[in-house]
């Protein structure tokens, strides 16, 4: 699907973002090792949580839709299946590594497969530890989906530190963990921390990093949850509320766990003016209403040891560095070259179609912002990937004249009422 997207005067409003997808994917995923029935409410529409719903059903999970909640009855650790066929992750990076955890794990046998843009995403970081600790895993060649568990033996817990801050990895390891007698991860740079907090797994500081402990013996506690907005969707209001000229929006209910939302940290010192309201908690993640309104934006220099926590807000926070009063850079973001797309390279590709001047290195980009740029309008490609689309959006719509999004439908990935609510924002209902 092409988009057209017009230019945008001002934007005003308020709007929610959608619920959470990486907490929503582990709900579902973490409900399924429960004894006990759990109960989502506010669990997304968009694909990727839906596709972890998808591949529980698949392992035995029964899921009820009452009252616009979800109930699931998960198999336990001890009910999955000895086979379970193929389950599809379609496009989800995270339903992919974090099964992989549980299959590996239980000693199921499955077939993990997922759509094109998956199957180019190496799945080497996690098959090297699952292999360390006896899982029988066979993947085409180079270490990429289809991955087949071979149906096995129980596993023997490892101590692993983690080679990349990746809570994909560090989630996939603690899962597998769970089937074990004992599996400690060493995480040397935060990521963030959903996973140990919603299974309250023990954690404790150590010399290289904080240690995570899984094991056979941790009792999977109650998941009930409301699942919070999700920062990363929130974050392209944000920018855009900052670079749009007179605008004010209010995005409510957002979660703004700080392990999620470094984004907020670096708008602020860039100089936008984002404050939080209504703070209160949905379980164990504090949320809060972000009302941001138009700002001058000073460059800044995004640092590495920054990185794990706006990673998938690096695309949109390029957006604002390209209107920013001088020159921007953030390195130390190889990872996002492993994205549902080459980000570094589609974001300068992104840049430099709307006319801004980008340095492109192989960790990430130096921006040369210009807070009078007015985006040419172009065929923006979305690289199938939902923050590209997004990101593009938020950019194209500062410019004069109309430009196109190619593949916009990329959105429903995270975010299916993207489009609705550029529209009510910007006025056009
Ligand atoms: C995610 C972790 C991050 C993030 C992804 C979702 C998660 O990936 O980019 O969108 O839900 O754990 P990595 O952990 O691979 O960095």
């Amino acid at each position: 699907m092409i988009r057209v997207i017009e230019p945008v005067q001002s934007l005003a409003g308020s709007v929610k973002a959608p619920p959470d997808k990486s907490i929503a994917q582990r709900a579902a995923l973490f409900s399924l090792l429960s004894d006990k029935e759990t109960v989502i409410c506010n669990y997304p529409v968009a694909a990727d949580p839906q596709t972890a719903l998808a591949c529980i059903k698949m392992l035995g999970a029964k899921i009820e839709e009452r009252d616009g909640s979800l109930t699931i009855t998960g198999t336990g650790k001890t009910g999955l299946p000895k086979d379970a066929g193929t389950i599809d992750c379609g496009n989800s990076g995270t339903t992919m590594r974090l099964l992989a955890g549980i299959i590996a794990g239980s000693g199921t046998g499955a077939i993990l497969t997922g759509d094109a843009s998956l199957s180019k995403r190496t799945m080497k970081r996690i098959i090297d530890p699952l292999r360390k600790m006896g899982a029988e895993i066979r993947a085409a060649e180079g270490d990429f989906a289809p991955l087949q568990f071979m149906p096995g033996k129980p596993l023997t817990g490892i101590d692993f530190k983690l080679p990349v801050a990746s809570a994909q990895l560090k989630s996939c390891m603690l899962l597998a963990g769970l089937f074990t007698n004992g599996t400690t991860v060493i995480e040397p740079v935060p990521s963030r921390n959903h996973t140990e907090k919603m299974l309250n797994l023990k954690t404790e500081a150590g010399a290289d990093g904080l240690k995570i402990h899984s094991s056979r013996n941790h009792p999977i506690p109650v998941l009930d949850i409301t699942i919070p907005g999700d920062f990363s969707s929130a974050a392209f209001w944000l920018v855009a509320g900052v670079i749009y000229p007179d605008s004010e929006i209010v995005v409510k209910e957002t979660g703004l766990n700080p392990t999620r939302s470094g984004a907020l940290e670096i708008l602020k010192r860039m100089g936008a003016d984002i404050t939080i309201g209504n703070e209160s908690r949905t379980g164990a993640e504090p949320i809060g209403d972000l009302r941001v309104i138009s700002s001058k934006l000073n460059p800044t220099r995004i640092l590495p040891e920054e990185i794990p926590n706006c990673i998938d807000e690096l695309p949109v926070l390029a957006v604002a560095m390209a209107f920013a009063d001088g020159i921007s850079t953030f390195r130390g973001a190889a990872e996002l070259r492993h994205k549902e797309c080459d980000r570094i390279n589609a974001v300068a590709s992104m840049l430099k179609s709307a006319g801004a001047e980008v340095i492109e290195f192989e960790d990430g980009l130096e921006i040369h912002g210009n807070p009078g740029l007015i985006p040419q309008p172009s065929n923006y490609n979305s690289y199938h990937d939902h923050r590209i689309a997004m990101a593009s959006a938020i950019l194209a719509g500062m410019g004069h004249g109309s430009s196109s999004i190619e593949h916009a439908e990329a959105v429903n990935v995270s975010y299916a009422e993207f489009w609705e609510h550029f529209d009510n924002l910007a006025g056009r209902v």
